[in-house]
Order: structure tokens, then C-alpha cells, then sequence
């Protein structure tokens, strides 16, 4: 009995790092996700193909495109919006120009917590890059994460 003990406390431990290094989308960033841009996003949202039929409309309800779930979300990162989640959320030293995207802003009330969760973002997705699908190659693609 005791050496079952033991045998469960050792894989528990070995278990450890390996959960600190991975970062998920349903761990930790769908809570980010709830938190700082659902209520743009959320079910309630369109389509991506819907809101660009109707753009306008939506924009002037101040509501973006459905991202909610860990399919959605992935969308954006992968494919077919290669790179979109990363071109919005990136802080500009991403970017040749150094601008930062319009979405950074909204990850969070202060610089502290928009870089901590800007830098979830990036563990999450992996091979972070702002590059559209055509400029991509495929062991930049291979390189993306985006953990469940
Ligand atoms: C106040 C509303 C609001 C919040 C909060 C918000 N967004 Fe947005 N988002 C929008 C709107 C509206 C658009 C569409 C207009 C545009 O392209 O800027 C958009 C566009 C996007 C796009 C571009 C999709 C594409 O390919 O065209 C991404 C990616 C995105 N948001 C991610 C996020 C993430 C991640 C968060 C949370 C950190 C967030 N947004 C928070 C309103 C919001």
C-alpha cells in the first residue's frame, strides 16, 4: 500500500513542471479571454465572415467577431486569420514599425497586467508572429502551439 502511495506522490511530482511550462487555453487563457475581451467577442458576436458582411452595423454596436471558444480563438492565430490574434494583441516590439495593435489595450486596467498577459498570449500561441498566411512558412506554422 505504501508503495502505491509513493508511486502516485512521485508521478504527481513528475507531473509538475511539465503543467508550469504548458500553457492552455482552457487553463489559462479562456479566463483572460472572459475577462478582458468577451464582452466584445463573446456568443453573442458574429461569424468573422458575418461581421465583415455587415461591418458597419456592428461597429456601431461596438461589437467585434465570435472568438469565445478555443476553436474560434484559434482561428485567429493559425488559420484562416494567420496571425490576426497576434498583429492585435502584440505591444509593437513585434512590429517593424513599433506600433502596438488595437487590441493590446485591452489586456488589461494597467502596463503591468497588459504586458503579463500579452506574454500568456505569447507562451500560448508559441511561435508568436505577425506574418498573414502568404508570408508564412510551414515551420513557422508548425511552430504555433495553441494548447487546449
Ligand atoms: C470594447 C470592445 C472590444 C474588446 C474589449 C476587445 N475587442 Fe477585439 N475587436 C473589437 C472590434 C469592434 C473589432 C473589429 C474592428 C477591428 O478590426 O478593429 C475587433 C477585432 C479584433 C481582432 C481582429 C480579428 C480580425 O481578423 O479581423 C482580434 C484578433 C481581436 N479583436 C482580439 C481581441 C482580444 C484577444 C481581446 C481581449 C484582450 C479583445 N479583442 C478585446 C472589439 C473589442
Amino acid at each position: 500500500m505504501r508503495n502505491v502511495f509513493a508511486a502516485a506522490a512521485l508521478a504527481a511530482l513528475a507531473a509538475i513542471p511539465a503543467q508550469a511550462d504548458e500553457i492552455t487555453w482552457s487553463g489559462a487563457i479562456n479566463p483572460v479571454f472572459e475577462k478582458h475581451c468577451i464582452a466584445c467577442h463573446g456568443s453573442d458576436a458574429p461569424e468573422y465572415a458575418a461581421f465583415k458582411k455587415d461591418k458597419e452595423t456592428w461597429l456601431k454596436k461596438g461589437i467585434g467577431m465570435r472568438m469565445e471558444t478555443y476553436s474560434h480563438l484559434v482561428s485567429f492565430a493559425g488559420w484562416p486569420n494567420s496571425g490576426a490574434l497576434m498583429r492585435r494583441l502584440d505591444d509593437g516590439s513585434g512590429s517593424k514599425e513599433g506600433k502596438a495593435g488595437n487590441m493590446y489595450k485591452h489586456l488589461g486596467a494597467d502596463e503591468q497586467e497588459r504586458q503579463a498577459n500579452l506574454a500568456l498570449f505569447r507562451k500560448w500561441v508559441g511561435n508568436w508572429n505577425l506574418k498573414r498566411w502568404n508570408d508564412l512558412s510551414k515551420e513557422e506554422l508548425s511552430g504555433l502551439k495553441v494548447k487546449y
